[in-house]
Parts: C-alpha cells; sequence; structure tokens
C-alpha cells in the first residue's frame, strides 16, 4: 500500500558544464578533490559524465547507508573506473560479487578476527623495529617509499609466517608493479593502453609473472606441510564451508591473497606517511602524542597489549581517517533501477561516493579542514551521525581489514614516533594528491632522533 502511495522516483540533476567527448573527466583528472566536494555541493544525487557515459555521484551519509546497507543486493562492485583494475586483481575479495563474494567472505572473516591480531602484530613489531634501526639523525629519505615497503613487508609476513628471506625479497621488489597496475588502470581505464608493447608494460608483465610465481609456490609448500594457524595463508587455506565442507580452491586463495596484498599495502602506508607530515606541522598535536606515549611506554617497546591505553594516539588515527581517507572515491554499478532518496538510478548506471567529501561536509563535521582529534572524544564524537564517517566503507564489502589496519597502524606509529620527529622539507602543510589513494605530495621527510622523556618516579 504505501508503494503505490510514494511518488515515483525523479531524475537526478544533471551537472552543466562537460565538454564533448570527454564529460567532466578532467575535472576529476586535474582538480579531483575540488571536484568531488563541488558534486556535494550540488546535492544528494548528481548526474556527472566520465567521457559520454553517465555516472550518479550520491553524496549524503543515509543514501550512502542505503547504498552500502540497506540495498546492497542491487549494487556490486563495478564501474567504468573499476573494471579494468578487476583484470589485475582476479576474484578475490576486493573484486568478486554476488555468490562468490558472500561465500568467500565467510570463509576469510575468522582469519581476521579481533582475536587474532595480537599473533599478526607480532610481524608488525619487528619489521618497523627494523626501520627505526636503519635510520640515523638528520638524513632526510623517501619516507613515503619506505614506509610502503615495510607495510608489504608486514603483510607478507601475515599472511606467510614462513617466508624465507628470498621469498620476501622477491616480493618486495615485485609488489610495487600489482599495487601500481591496479591504480594506473583505475584512471586510465583504456584497455589497450595496458598491453601495447612498451617497455613500462613489459616491465609491469615481467614482474607480475614473479610474483605470481612466488606466491603459487607458497602455496604448494604450504599444501604439502604442516598448517600452523598462525598467519592468514593457514586460516583461508583451513576455512571450510559449513554446509558444503568444502574449502578454496588454489586459484582462489592465490586471487584472495592478492586481493590483501593491493588492498592492504600502501593504504596503511599512506596513513602513517599522513600522520607524520601532519605531525611536523602541528607541534600541538606532536606534543600531546609524545606526552602519551612517554608516559605509557617508558621508553620500552610498543607491544599489543600497549594499545588500548594509547586513546589520544587513536583519536589522532580516527581523525587522519577522516581527513585524508585513502579510499577517498569508491564506485558500485547497480544491478537494478533504484530509488535513492526520491531519484531514479537505472539499471547498470555507474554509482559513485566519496569518503572524502562525505568527511568535509562542514553540516557532519564542524570545520572539516581543521584537524581536530579531539572531536573524536566519546562525548563530543556521539553527535557525529552514525554513516558519516566510512573510511573503512560500511556492510558486506566494509574493508576485511579494519582490525588489522588499525593495529599495524598504530604499532608502527607508536614505535616510530616515540624515537623519532619526522620534519617536512616543504614550507607548510604538503599538498593532497588523490589517485588511486589519497596521499601527502611530499614524501620525503627529515629525520630528528629523539629520546623518550622518563616521568619522575
Ligand atoms: C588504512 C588502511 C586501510 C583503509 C583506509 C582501507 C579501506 C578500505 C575500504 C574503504 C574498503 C571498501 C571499498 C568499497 O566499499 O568499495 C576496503 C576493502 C577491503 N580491504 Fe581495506 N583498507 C585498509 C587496510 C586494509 C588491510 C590492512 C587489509 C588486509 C588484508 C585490507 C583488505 C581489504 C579487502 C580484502 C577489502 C575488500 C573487502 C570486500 O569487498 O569484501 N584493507 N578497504
Amino acid at each position: 500500500m504505501a508503494d503505490t502511495l510514494a511518488p515515483s522516483p525523479v531524475p537526478a540533476r544533471r551537472l552543466p558544464g562537460g565538454v564533448p567527448l570527454l564529460g567532466h573527466a578532467l575535472h576529476l583528472v586535474r582538480r579531483p578533490l575540488e571536484f568531488v566536494e563541488e558534486l556535494r555541493d550540488h546535492g544528494p544525487v548528481v548526474v556527472f559524465r566520465i567521457g559520454t557515459r553517465p555516472a550518479y555521484m550520491v553524496s549524503t551519509g543515509e543514501l550512502l547507508k542505503d547504498i552500502l546497507i540497506t540495498h546492497q543486493s542491487k549494487f556490486e562492485k563495478g564501474g567504468t573506473l573499476f573494471d579494468q583494475a578487476t583484470k589485475l586483481l582476479g576474484n578475490g575479495l576486493a573484486a568478486s560479487n554476488g555468490e562468490l563474494h558472500l561465500r568467500q567472505r565467510r570463509l576469510s572473516q575468522p582469519a581476521f578476527h579481533h582475536g587474532r591480531m595480537g599473533i599478526y602484530a607480532r610481524a608488525a613489531i619487528e619489521s618497523v623495529e627494523a626501520v627505526s634501526a636503519s635510520w640515523r639523525d638528520g638524513q632526510v629519505r623517501d619516507v613515503g617509499r619506505e614506509l610502503n615497503g615495510m607495510t608489504m613487508e608486514i603483510l607478507a609476513r601475515t599472511l606467510f609466517s614462513r617466508l624465507t628471506p628470498e621469498a620476501a625479497a622477491e616480493i618486495r621488489a615485485t609488489l610495487p608493479a600489482l599495487v601500481a597496475g591496479v591504480g594506473r588502470r583505475a584512471f586510465l581505464p583504456v584497455d589497450f593502453v595496458h598491453s601495447l608493447p612498451l617497455p613500462v608494460n613489459r616491465r609491469e608483465a615481467a614482474d607480475l609473472r614473479r610474483l605470481y610465481e612466488v606466491v603459487d609456490g607458497i602455496i604448494a609448500d604450504y599444501r604439502a606441510g604442516d598448517l600452523d594457524q598462525d598467519d592468514l595463508l593457514s586460516m583461508l587455506m583451513l576455512a571450510r564451508d559449513e554446509q558444503t565442507g568444502e574449502g578454496m580452491s588454489t586459484q582462489q586463495i592465490h586471487d584472495e591473497i592478492r586481493s590483501m596484498m593491493v588492498a592492504g599495502t600502501e593504504t596503511s602506508a599512506t596513513l602513517l606517511l599522513w600522520a607524520f607530515q601532519v605531525l611536523s606541522t602541528r607541534p600541538d598535536v606532536e606534543r600531546r602524542v609524545h606526552a602519551e606515549l612517554d608516559e605509557v611506554l617508558e621508553g620500552r617497546p610498543v607491544t599489543y597489549a600497549d594499545l588500548p591505553r594509547l586513546p589520544y594516539m587513536g583519536r589522532v588515527i580516527q581523525e587522519l581517517l577522516r581527513m585524508y581517507p585513502t579510499g577517498w572515491i569508491l564506485t558500485r554499478r547497480a544491478t537494478a533501477e533504484v530509488d535513492l532518496g526520491g531519484y531514479r538510478v537505472p539499471e547498470g548506471a555507474d554509482v559513485f561516493f566519496s569518503p572524502y567529501a562525505l568527511h568535509r561536509d562542514p553540516e557532519l563535521f564542524p570545520e572539516p579542514d581543521r584537524f581536530d582529534p579531539d572531536r573524536w572524544l566519546p562525548e563530543r564524537a556521539r553527535s557525529i551521525p552514525r554513516h558519516a564517517y566510512l573510511p573503512f566503507g560500511a556492510g558486506v564489502r566494509k574493508c576485511i581489514g579494519e582490525s588489522l589496519a588499525y593495529a599495524e597502524i598504530t604499532i608502527a606509529f607508536a614505535a616510530l614516533a616515540g624515537r623519532w620527529r619526522l620534519r617536512s622539507v616543504t614550507d607548510g602543510p604538503t599538498r593532497a594528491v588523490a589517485r588511486s589513494t589519497l596521499r601527502p605530495k611530499e614524501s620525503r621527510m627529515r629525520l630528528e632522533a629523539r629520546r623518550p622523556q622518563r616521568t619522575a618516579p
């Protein structure tokens, strides 16, 4: 009854100003962050064009809840920017859809259970110690690159606890090709460009071949030996479907590993680089981070058990994820016609949403461009609407690695900030560059050793 009385959805407003053949694509490439905020300010659902194809930008928290939770079955991962990228991702969690995705999500979930983070944290602690030990006072280093290498090593060791040094080195050398390749295809979604016989494409193909060989070799070794349950790969291999008793095929496990390697390395590294960039321009925040670390750790190395005792650092990380969500733009494809807030979104439409624009909406976050960790104090955070904050997405496609990311980022941040002050090499804050992630333009920083202050007995 209610349905027949509901007004029919109307077409969404079209964004003026596109150019023939390109539509609004140049805005997305040249000034992406301004563009997603402008789209947000045009209304809850706005149609723009990428080339000649219409794209629906959805900008309110309530409508995002509809897409990600209430009507999630009417949307799948996909869209103009996504389809090319998935060619390198295979059928792992980040790219699969429908029944396969749900089954894989069920099978993979126990490996990411909060209770297992203490085991995985060991890899993070050891890898970050090695980075810290290689730094020297006064050096200028490409910290962004080193953090990328570090998160690759952490993920590789979290996946494979029995990783040989040779396999670790091979993964570190070749994984950047996979992560960059997915990003490049998302922002240059033209198939033939990536298969032209150019040196860059040949190098990529060779690196990917080597990476896939290492991963297949490791899976074969695990199949032949005992599984110790201390790592993600053992957990994935032991997982069984409750109804059929079946596990994952070797190819499916390979694809899940690829998904995790892409989704779980540059994301965490970029957030850590933001942490140090922000600290270098906000002495007030830096002082409080140091004071908390010195009081809790008293100069000793951080452990997983310390994390709940670092609430200020937790708020800094929440605020970093608000201002610099690495997944700054996300896409879906509508698998059926949907009514979103009274606007008709047709079957097959490309649907976009931007956690960046959402998190910078002044209606939801007062003074949105101000870095203010205390907006996450429990008494203030209560007034933030539930679906206004989506750094890890929501619903069945929510980041499966959220707990792992928090543990890894907090450990690395605590271990490095306890012993190093990182200084910007630019005057003032660095600019944000939005590509496949949202990263600081400048990734080099100057290192200054710091001595933890012990509190008086
Ligand atoms: C700061 C760190 C991270 C951020 C900000 C982040 C963010 C996200 C977001 C926003 C999504 C959902 C995308 C969408 O809805 O289209 C996602 C999905 C995913 N993330 Fe993360 N992520 C992070 C770290 C990790 C880590 C450490 C892993 C480790 C394996 C991981 C694995 C995944 C996977 C497999 C998916 C796909 C899940 C699915 O569709 O079922 N992520 N992530």
